[in-house]
């Protein structure tokens, strides 16, 4: 019998496929020369980061961020290299902002090998983040032509939304777990929104603006990121307790580990069935073995947390349409852009 092929799907993974090795090739030479400007002992500490010597593509970092850049100038009618600055820039910051972040969550593991600040100590991981932040603004204020400095101003905005979310993100771990103080759903969206979607935006709404989009086609373009953002980091906190570590690259139940309030787990205690009052006794005791951890991450799941966060991601893919909708473009490059939020919550690293 024969079998019918989703020829659609496949081609859509294709083109994303393809956008996504593009935006690697056209970002990494400015990348490089970003860290060679370091000097000898931060850039070989940057090439460690990026993982630019391991020979396995998995590795590295999966370049969401510049590839939206390419795609939103090309879905503006414009080369994708017009973006190319706001590219560079953001994939700067991203990485920026992971350094420092697993030297704030104490995370060991990052794209399946030591943090930076694991392997060359906690200085290194401070000031190379410092360098890369510095670095994407000399960027975009050096190449990037006449939108150069609105594209700065942009982005050093995302960049104080994403401080504003990593300080509430931390601040939850300080507040209860249950009673009038919990973590609500509407604390955790908008904590999400400014974390990630922020810089997701950013790299939409820069691509747009580098390649000529008059201010509401902009906007538009923020919007269209964030969601694809706020879907994308519903999606992180479901593989932050489910997710393989061998695909993920960090470490097994992580965020369970921290007593990280994530959207799952924030979910679960607000559904208040009886296997939230179990997680709750388990989560707030001194000490957690591996075994409580596996069982708090089952009960999550029996109070329907999981499946929260999944369709929550579900609806800030069905933002990202609606987005889609009210903006003109190129079909290949609106497939694209459908094919990416898809592989967004899709994914396993
Ligand atoms: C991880 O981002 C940090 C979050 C915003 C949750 P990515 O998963 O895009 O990181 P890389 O660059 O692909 O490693
Ligand atoms: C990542 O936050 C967001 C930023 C780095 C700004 P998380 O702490 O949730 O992400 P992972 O899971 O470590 O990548
Ligand atoms: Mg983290
Ligand atoms: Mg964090």
């Amino acid at each position: 019998m024969m079998t019918t092929l989703p020829v659609t799907a496949n081609s859509d993974h294709e083109l994303l496929a393809g956008a996504s090795r593009r935006a690697r090739e056209l970002t990494e030479p400015l990348l490089r020369d970003a860290v060679e400007r370091l000097g000898p002992s931060l850039a070989g500490i940057g090439a460690y980061h990026f993982r630019w010597h391991s020979r396995d593509p998995a590795a590295t970092g999966k370049a969401i961020r510049p590839t939206l850049a390419l795609l939103a100038a090309e879905a503006v009618g414009a080369a994708p290299s017009d973006a190319l600055p706001a590219a560079a820039a953001v994939e700067l910051v991203h990485n920026f902002s992971l350094i420092h972040d697993d030297l704030i969550d104490g995370d060991v593991l990052r794209r399946g090998q030591p943090a930076v600040w694991k392997e060359h100590g906690v200085s290194a991981a401070i000031l190379l983040g410092d360098a890369l932040h510095s670095e994407a603004f000399e960027i975009l204020l050096g190449r990037g032509g006449p939108s150069g400095a609105a594209a700065a101003a942009r982005l050093a905005a995302a960049m104080r939304e994403v401080v504003v979310g990593q300080v509430e993100d931390i601040r939850f771990t300080e507040r209860p777990w249950t009673g009038e103080q919990a973590v609500s759903v509407a604390e955790y969206q908008a904590m999400a929104e400014a974390k990630t979607g922020a810089l997701l935006g950013f790299s939409t709404s820069a691509g747009a603006l580098m390649a000529g989009a008059d201010a509401s086609t902009v906007e538009c373009f923020d919007r269209l990121g964030r969601h694809l953002g706020l879907a994308f980091q519903c999606t992180d906190d479901v593989l932050g307790i489910w997710g393989d570590p061998a695909a993920t690259g960090k470490p097994v139940l992580g965020d369970l580990r921290e007593g990280k309030k994530t959207l799952p787990i924030i979910a679960a205690l607000a559904a208040d069935v009886p296997a939230s009052a179990r997680l709750v006794s388990l989560v707030g005791a001194e000490t957690r073995t591996e075994s409580d951890l596996r069982l708090a991450a089952e009960l999550i799941e029996e109070a329907g947390g999981r499946e929260f966060a999944e369709r929550e991601a579900m609806r800030h893919l069905t933002g990202v349409t609606d987005c889609l909708v009210s903006l003109a473009m190129p079909a290949e490059i609106r497939a694209s852009f459908e094919a990416l939020a898809q592989s967004l919550i899709g994914r396993t690293r």
